[in-house]
């Protein structure tokens, strides 16, 4: 039903893309067929507007709104103002995840960021996702617990932020972050838990699954890098201990609410808050043939120039064989813009590419995409005031679809 369409005028998206073949993997032979209809019929056969079966998901393009933390969840809270946020980018068929959202009062790392672990949260975020549903859209919840990238304040009773290590975030403001506890050995069984309970409460609230945020040094990527994990447990040491958490938490996820709703983001190349990783490759490589024994829905990976964040930096590094190795949707996400995009998707290097701060500036990127459109450009200095409106959900669309 176009009726419930943010873009009435527009011809629909679903027709136009009827008419096209989805890209083919990098090697089979309509690959060159793809590439010649897209120089033919210009931005209508944009490999980037052409549909794709994720698990039980039919997506009607492949332009993903990437997880953007805004912090104007008051208190924890998501607010009725994400409603508006989140349903400016929903579109038919269109794969949206959420901000990451944390998963206990001691996940958190950053003011006004949402929660799922409280009764008022989980009932907050259902309008949210109601009216990303009525736009036709397909919402993921963001889980993620910061470990050590926290401070005290955050913490409940002032207490020390916990992590797989004691060693601190090397930074040069010291006051911001708070030395982290090492969680204990029989500790970690609860940390999974909370995974669990919080992508039972994202179902709860409506969601069409969880990602399980395994990225930009965050807790479990405190876990998988070996530059911050150096615990002698069944948690540290080999690549498999160090892999351990985060699988045992996508095992506790499947579990919960099926490998059908199941999607992980990692970043093995990045070095956010000190997780770097002494060979990212074989990291990728392991967690692309571990995530295949838990039959998960997608895998979502940061590409290895962003190894700064938000830079752009020339790299030998690929995630060609992590494409190869994972069976599921692969997500890509760091920096692309539309050529690119489409180039990764009719290359067969990615199925769907996330967009961060263009999907942020760009309400109906899309659309924008589908036609070659000019771009709004966005604001960084907007990205986390609290207000609910400046930044948030001011930047306008195309001027012919309002
Ligand atoms: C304002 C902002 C907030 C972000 N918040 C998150 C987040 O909550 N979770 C996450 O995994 N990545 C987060 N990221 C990273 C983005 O998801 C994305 O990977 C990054 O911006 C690179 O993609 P881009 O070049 O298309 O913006 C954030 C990035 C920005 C700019």
């Amino acid at each position: 039903n176009e009726s419930s369409s943010p873009r009435p005028k527009a011809p629909s998206l679903a027709a136009r893309i009827k008419r096209q073949e989805a890209p083919r993997r990098m090697g089979e032979e309509e690959e060159t067929e793809t590439g010649k209809k897209m120089n033919n019929d210009g931005a209508n056969a944009a490999p980037l507007l052409t549909p794709h079966k994720m698990g039980r998901f039919h997506l009607s393009h492949r332009v993903v709104l990437a997880p953007l933390t805004r912090q104007r969840s008051y208190g924890n809270v998501p607010q009725p103002h994400a409603i508006l946020y989140y349903q400016q980018r929903a579109t038919r068929g269109g794969l949206l995840i959420a901000e990451a959202t944390g998963v206990s009062d001691t996940a958190q790392g950053y003011r006004d960021t949402p929660g799922i672990w409280t009764k008022e949260q989980v009932e907050s975020w259902k309008p949210i996702v109601d009216g990303v549903h009525a736009k036709g859209g397909i919402f993921f919840c963001q889980i993620w617990h910061v470990g050590r990238v926290s401070n005290s304040t955050f913490q409940p009773n002032g207490q020390a932020p916990v992590s797989s290590t004691d060693k601190p975030v090397n930074s040069v403001r010291v006051d911001k972050f708070t030395p982290p506890r090492r969680l204990e050995t029989d500790e970690i069984p609860l940390v999974i838990n909370d995974f669990r309970v919080a992508a039972r409460n994202a179902i709860e609230a409506g969601f069409d699954g969880v990602e399980i945020h395994g990225a930009h040094g965050y807790l479990i990527d405190q876990f998988l890098k070996d530059q911050v994990n150096d615990r002698t447990d069944k948690y540290g040491g080999s690549l498999e201990n160090r892999c351990r958490f985060a699988l045992e938490i996508v095992e506790a996820l499947v579990d919960e609410i099926g490998a059908d709703k199941v999607g992980i983001r990692l970043s093995p190349f990045a070095n956010y808050s000190g997780a770097a990783d002494s060979n990212p490759e074989a990291l990728g490589m392991y967690m692309a043939h571990a995530l295949n024994k838990f039959g998960v829905l997608y895998c979502h990976v940061v590409e290895p120039r962003m190894v700064k964040h938000g830079g752009k930096f020339e790299t030998p590094y690929s995630l060609g064989p992590v494409r190869d190795a994972f069976k599921g949707t692969l997500i890509v996400a760091g920096n692309y813009n539309r050529d690119d995009g489409n180039n990764a998707i009719s290359s067969g290097y990615a199925d769907l590419i996330a967009y961060g701060r263009l999907f942020l500036s760009n309400p109906d990127l899309p659309r924008r995409f589908e036609i070659d459109a000019s771009l709004n450009k966005y604001n960084s200095d907007t990205f986390y005031i609290p207000d609910p409106i400046i930044g948030y959900t001011d930047y306008p669309f195309l001027s012919s679809d309002v």
